[in-house]
């Protein structure tokens, strides 16, 4: 559960990025961020997670009010579960390293189970758990950061533009991963996504930001007909 209330937040001083953000994701809700390149999407995804204090306002995660926590106290204390932009995968290394990675808070034993689990839950890196990460596809590296998020049994998942790159068919795979991984574990997920039409169409409700403040919230389904969509965001796409 996240509950964001008015957060200014910015990496110069003088210049807020965010201004004044409220937002609210509930338990196993699905909520998508979407915004033009460049509105703070990312920044947002970051404040929550504990790389960037806010300069004003306050973040909580399951009640607790976490703004000033870093990132590694929030994974390891918060059941928080980050899957940033880009470089969300240790190339260099294996599937199962990159898993293992994801579990190190977690006892030896119940790492190595919760593994099993998460093979289970997502057939594709059971098939690849030897490969090297740089060698699987982009639909594939995606899910396997998802995975290593997912290893702690995270109760908040940020995610930040999971489907970037990816075709429609493999991108409709990711997304049901997604959606499975809200089906089958209690988390509350907040995703950054481009392909608005196709998030949308598995969220609950949404966020639009323009220039750091929040233009448009509401249900998923009522925001893929509301005329303001085209012109805060949609923009050609829809025309
Ligand atoms: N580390 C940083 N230092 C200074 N400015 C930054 C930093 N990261 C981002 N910014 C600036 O903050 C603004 C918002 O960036 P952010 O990455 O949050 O946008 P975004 O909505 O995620 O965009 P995109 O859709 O392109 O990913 C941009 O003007 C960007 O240049
Ligand atoms: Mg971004």
């Amino acid at each position: 559960m996240i509950s964001v209330k008015e957060l200014t937040a910015g990496y110069t001083p003088g210049i807020d990025i965010l201004n004044g953000i409220d937002l609210e994701v509930g338990r196993a809700e699905i909520v998508t961020l979407l915004g033009p390149n460049g509105c703070g999407k990312s920044t947002l995804l970051k404040c929550i997670a504990g790389y960037l204090f806010p300069r004003q306002g306050q973040i909580y995660l399951e009640g607790d009010d976490v703004g000033r926590t870093p990132v590694h106290l929030k994974v390891r204390h918060c059941a928080l579960g980050f899957v940033p932009q880009t470089e969300n995968v240790f190339a260099a290394l294996s599937v199962r390293e990159n898993l293992l990675i994801g579990g190190q808070f977690l006892h030896p034993r119940a790492c190595q189970e919760r593994l099993q689990q998460l093979c289970e839950l997502y057939p594709v890196l059971a098939r690849k758990l030897d490969a090297a990460a740089a060698s699987l596809s982009g639909g594939e590296r995606q899910i396997l950061a998802l995975g290593r998020a997912l290893m702690p049994s995270p109760r908040t998942l940020l995610l930040d533009e999971p489907s970037a790159g990816l075709s429609p068919k493999v991108l409709a795979e990711v997304f049901e991963a997604i959606e499975h991984t809200r089906r089958k574990e209690v988390v509350a997920i907040l995703m950054v996504e481009q392909n608005a039409m196709e998030a949308l169409g598995i969220s609950d409700r949404a966020y639009v930001l323009a220039q750091g403040q929040v233009a448009l919230t509401g249900p998923a389904r009522q925001l893929l007909e509301d005329p303001r969509m085209r012109e805060l965001y949609l923009g050609d796409r829809a025309a």
